[in-house]
């Protein structure tokens, strides 16, 4: 894309609305080189952001996330199962795909936060002790690398524990 096709695309963005909005899909960046908007794009972003109900994406999402084998490693946990529960009712369940994400459109899932999460894979059932207040994507706190505003991505093993691999076809 040229520069100047850039700006314009940007400038129209704004002038369509939520110039914060615009800045935050803009922070996350373009496309990783060969991979295709869809179920395995992104892994590690904070999904709502774009599929929120703003666009661009324009499935609407309420729970959204990519979950790791370890800690401190970017391999993905393939068809894990991520249970979420909240007071309305009973669990829903959605799987993770090849590159770890998994998501769950609104029209299927409104949750009522405090929404409780765990994780499981054959005997694996790892949840988090604490519930998520009010937000969908889980890298709004979960981001790759632990920082003051980050606790690190989602995993489930321990340093060295063998994990089935698992890669896209
Ligand atoms: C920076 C913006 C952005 C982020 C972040 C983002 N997406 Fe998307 N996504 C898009 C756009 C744009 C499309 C293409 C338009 C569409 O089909 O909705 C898309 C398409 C999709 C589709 C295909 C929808 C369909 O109609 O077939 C899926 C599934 C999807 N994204 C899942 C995810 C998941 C899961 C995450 C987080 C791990 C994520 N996206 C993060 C912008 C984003
Ligand atoms: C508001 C911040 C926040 C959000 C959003 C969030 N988490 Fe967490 N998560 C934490 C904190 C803090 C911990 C560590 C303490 C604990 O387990 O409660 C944690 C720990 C976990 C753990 C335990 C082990 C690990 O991997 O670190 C799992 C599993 C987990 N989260 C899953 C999820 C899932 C799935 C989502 C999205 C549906 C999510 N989290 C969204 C803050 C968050």
């Amino acid at each position: 894309m040229s520069r100047a096709f850039a700006l314009i695309s940007t400038a129209l963005l704004v002038a369509c609305g939520d110039p914060v909005h615009t800045d935050a899909v803009d922070a996350l960046g373009p496309e990783a080189h060969g991979v295709e908007p869809g179920p395995l794009h992104r892994p590690g972003q904070p999904c709502l952001v774009c599929h929120g109900g703003k666009g661009p994406g324009n499935l609407e999402f309420s729970v959204a996330g990519t979950v790791y084998k370890y800690a401190d490693s970017n391999e993905p946990l393939a068809n894990a199962i991520v249970k979420l529960v909240d007071q309305s009712g009973p669990s829903t369940i959605v799987g993770t795909n090849c590159v770890g994400n998994f998501f769950v459109q609104r029209t299927d899932f409104d949750p009522v936060f405090p929404l409780w999460t765990r994780i499981q894979l054959g005997s694996l059932d790892i949840e988090m002790s604490t519930p998520v207040f009010g937000k969908g994507s889980c890298a709004h706190c979960h981001q790759d690398s632990p920082t003051e505003s980050s606790v690190g991505r989602i995993y489930v093993a321990p340093p060295g524990a063998e994990l089935p691999g698992g890669s896209c076809p």
